[in-house]
């Protein structure tokens, strides 16, 4: 009888690599492998292929995603202004349903039953993957090896690799930090960024320059938008992957977008989670500014709540679930008009909006001047005032500080 086969989201680091064994040996399984290029660091693809190959999956799929990352994934974190707890960009939780929505088609069509990823139990990302492959496909398993195995640390799995023949990169037992990264920027957990107290030392960081290294004169970058998508940097058109790609060196270089936080995680413990997100934050900066000319007031005020929704419901896993469609369509809805020029200065570690246009501005220069011939009529705010305040003076004379009602109170 043939095995069943379970399709295993693979990095080619040492954790998946030890995942094949494991579910070969273990769960008796025929696997498939696939990794995805979500813009992160990726040394020797060949080389992980092939030590797939080698250790005896059924196939190793390697798939290109940095275009649909941008296109789908990008463009939806960008007109949600997305920032978790209004500080972190997402970039995890953003590539993780991207992953996930591949995994479930190659299970489809290799008939596979399981699907598994490296996941470990303390984190978010094992939400973030089941979750997306529950919702696009609720009878498909998944599989959490490292959430089963009795491999408790490091060297455990460095001596499991050994006994079963999963070739061990050099250094592998003293990388000092768990590291997450795509086009979005990159994630650096644990080591000695568990004491919150401690400083992160200079090898934390590798997109961004220490600001004190930084140039002495200031870049400036024009980036223009349509209808909320960023579409090219100083005048020059290019896809968003490739935008992205080019502001994550322009800022990095001059020390912006570095973070250093405390995160609430889905299970329910505080992490402390540095980030280098130069691209992320800078969009982000750029979309607002766009935003503040473009958007009417009351959808601006009503987007800044839906916004924190929606950064908390992609946080949690939730990509595919019908409020994130729900407020997909309200997003998108408010991006009609984002369309325009925004100028930015970056200078050792900051990135500061000095300029913004759009021929869907809603500024008017008529209405706002402090000129003597303004359209706006001062007189009408009078009575502006009366009816605007008539609740509050009904109040104070009846319940406020110097109301009987007060007085008899005290
Ligand atoms: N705390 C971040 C998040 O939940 C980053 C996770 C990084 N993942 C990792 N495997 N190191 O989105």
């Amino acid at each position: 009888m043939s095995k069943e086969k379970v399709v295993l989201a693979y990095s080619g680091g040492l954790d998946t690599s030890v995942c094949i064994k494991w579910l070969q040996e273990e769960k008796g399984l025929d696997v498939i492998c696939v990794l995805g290029n979500v813009g992160q660091e990726l040394h020797g693809l060949e080389y992980k292929k092939q030590k797939a190959l080698d250790l005896g999956v059924i196939d190793c799929h390697v798939l290109e995603l940095k275009d649909e990352f941008a296109d789908e994934y990008l463009t939806k974190a960008i007109a949600a202004n997305s920032m978790y707890e209004n500080k972190y960009p997402l970039l995890s939780a953003l590539s993780r349903p991207l992953l996930a929505s591949k995994l479930v088609d190659i299970a489809h069509q290799y008939d596979a039953k399981y699907v598994a990823h490296g996941c470990t139990g303390k984190g978010n990302d094992q939400v973030r993957f089941e979750a997306s492959i529950l919702t696009l496909d609720p009878d498909l398993e998944v599989i959490a090896p490292v959430r089963e195995w009795d491999l408790k640390s490091r060297p455990d799995e460095v001596a499991y690799a050994h006994e079963h023949g999963v070739p061990v990169p050099e250094g592998a037992n003293d990388n000092p930090y768990s590291i997450d990264d795509n086009l979005w920027g990159r994630a650096i957990e644990c080591g000695v960024l568990e004491d919150p107290w401690n400083e992160p030392p200079h090898d934390v960081w590798v997109m961004t320059k220490d600001p004190e290294e930084t140039p002495d004169t200031p870049t400036y970058v024009d980036v223009d938008f349509e209808k909320g998508v960023p579409v090219a940097l100083d005048g020059e058109k290019m896809p968003l992957a490739a935008l992205v790609e080019k502001l994550n060196q322009v800022a990095g270089n001059n020390g912006y977008g570095r973070l250093d936080l405390m995160e609430n995680r889905m299970v329910g413990l505080k992490s402390r989670e540095c980030y280098e997100v130069p691209a992320a934050l800078t969009l982000i900066t750029a979309h607002k500014a766009l935003e503040d000319l473009t958007l009417e007031r009351d959808v601006l005020h009503q987007k800044l709540y839906l916004e924190q929704t929606w950064a908390t419901c992609v946080y949690n896993g939730q990509w595919f679930s019908p409020l994130k469609k729900a407020l997909d369509a309200f997003m998108a809805e408010t991006q009609k008009f984002v369309t325009g020029t925004v100028r930015l200065k970056f200078f050792k570690g900051h990135c500061t909006v000095m300029g913004r246009k759009s021929p869907c501005s809603l500024y008017d220069y008529g209405l706002a001047t402090y000129d003597r011939d303004t359209t706006f009529d001062e007189k009408a705010a009078v009575g502006f005032i009366e009816i605007e305040t008539l609740s509050l003076k009904t109040w104070a004379k009846m319940q406020g500080p110097t109301s009987l009602a007060a007085q008899n109170l005290s």
